[in-house]
């Protein structure tokens, strides 16, 4: 049942980012593709998150995240934040690019195409994820490269 679930949700396509925070001055981050822009006035910002996931409990303490939108050439960076095995912390950004947020100081991939700073404005558990609604407190695009996307259960990308 939940693996036809999951199948038949696969076939909506995506993009791909790495969700981000510090906290206790270490950073972390996952990839995520639930990423979505909910409202202009004010800006805010929504990702799902599995409640049991480090990123979680993390960005709950810190009381704010940072999503970076993937390009093209970085499927191997979203396999690795996907990757339960791989270390938290600052290990898990060993040859990965990244600047600090302006706000939250969360980690930003220089190699993404765009980015949003946010403050957690609200929290909403929904089964086993909690939607982690941000207020976009800074934003740019990094780069004209193309996206990565996500779609049943594979890495792609743009045709023309
Ligand atoms: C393309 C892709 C998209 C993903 N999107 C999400 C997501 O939206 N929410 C989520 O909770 N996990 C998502 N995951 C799974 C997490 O990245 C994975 O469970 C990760 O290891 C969690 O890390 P953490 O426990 O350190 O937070 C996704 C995985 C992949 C490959």
């Amino acid at each position: 049942m939940s693996s036809r679930f999951r199948s038949t949700a696969a076939t909506f396509p995506t993009g791909v980012t790495v969700l981000s925070t510090v906290s206790d001055g270490e950073p972390h981050g996952m990839t995520v593709n639930s990423f979505a822009s909910i409202s202009i006035d004010p800006l805010l910002v929504l990702v799902s998150v599995n409640s049991s996931s480090r990123t979680y409990e993390r960005i709950v303490q810190s009381g704010s995240f940072a999503v970076t939108v993937l390009s093209d050439g970085q499927q191997e960076v979203a396999r690795w934040f996907a990757n339960s095995q791989r270390p938290s912390g600052a290990d898990s950004f060993a040859g990965v690019s990244w600047k600090p947020a302006p706000h939250s100081r969360s980690p930003v991939l220089l190699d993404g195409i765009s980015y949003f700073d946010c403050e957690l404005d609200q929290a909403y558990t929904a089964g086993d994820h909690t939607m982690l609604i941000g207020a976009v407190r800074a934003y740019d695009v990094l780069s004209d490269r193309p996206p990565l996307l996500f779609v049943r259960s594979r890495f792609t990308e743009l045709r023309k």
